[in-house]
């Protein structure tokens, strides 16, 4: 087993992520479907990674696409894979992002659970949106959200063989239990929350796509994932309007 790294970065798996990003990606259909992006929208794609679905964005907008993510590199990959394609991105984590009224949408597909300030981050996108604009979430949501993931934490933490590397392993996710919570702590921050929701989504898969599916879930904090089965998971889907009366 190898060492827990306290920081989290992405970079290590820019090569793979597109291929193994299968549940991220089935999520963010139902993401694009609630937010319904018109074809000339300005859009924020927040926590990009390698830009797969900033190019899906591309292809419904003909406005301004931007990509923001803080691994240099996942924007690395995005920008070779984005070639020709008229999107911009940039290096920067949600909590130092300082676009003022420049989008009518942000998307943000499973990266929420990452930030380190939620709240900070939330309120710079609140002054990244026009008046009337929306931001739309999709993440992990709940802190046993996937349950048997959590389950191989507590395991290795109590296993003789591991829990020196785990001793001081601490959860690198921001996770709130309900649907309500999310929507107060975006209610707090400007925004009106128009849906909310916390969907259990049960999946069935190969012990190899199950080793995948948590190498990139754990691989920006462990060197060598050793990991079990992968049965269900907890999402939280939000759309959400900025509010044109309120100004932070
Ligand atoms: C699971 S990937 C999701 C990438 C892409 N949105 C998708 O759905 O495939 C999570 C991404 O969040 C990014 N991330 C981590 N912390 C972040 C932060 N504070 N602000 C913005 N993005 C962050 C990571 O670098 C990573 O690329």
């Amino acid at each position: 087993m190898g060492k827990l790294e306290g920081k989290i970065d992405f970079s290590k798996i820019a090569e793979e992520y597109e291929e193994l990003a299968t549940v991220q990606k089935s999520a963010s259909e139902v993401l694009l479907k609630l937010l319904k992006i018109r074809n000339s929208e300005d859009v924020l794609d927040l926590g990009c990674g390698t830009g797969h679905l900033t190019r899906k964005i591309r292809s419904l907008t003909n406005g301004k696409v931007v990509g923001v993510d803080p691994s240099e590199g996942m924007v690395r990959k995005a920008v070779e894979k984005s070639k020709g394609l008229n999107i911009i991105y940039e290096v920067k984590s949600a909590e130092d992002i300082d676009y003022e009224e420049s989008f009518d949408v942000i998307f943000c597909n499973s990266a929420l659970q990452w930030f380190k300030d939620p709240e900070k981050a939330i309120k710079n996108c609140y002054r990244a949106l026009r008046r009337h604009g929306r931001i739309g979430i999709q993440a992990p949501a709940k802190k046993v959200y996937c349950p048997n993931f959590i389950e191989a934490i507590e395991l290795v933490k109590r296993e003789k063989r591991t829990k020196d590397t785990f001793a001081h392993f601490k959860e690198p996710w921001f996770f709130l239990e309900t649907a309500e919570e999310y929507k107060s702590l975006f209610e707090k921050c400007g925004f009106k929350v128009v849906f909310s929701e916390i969907k259990t989504i049960v999946t069935e898969h190969t012990h190899e796509e199950v080793f995948n599916i948590l190498l990139i879930w754990s691989d920006s904090w462990i060197s060598k994932p050793r990991l079990l089965r992968y049965k269900a998971d907890k999402r939280l889907y939000i759309s959400i309007q900025r509010n044109s009366e309120k100004s932070l």
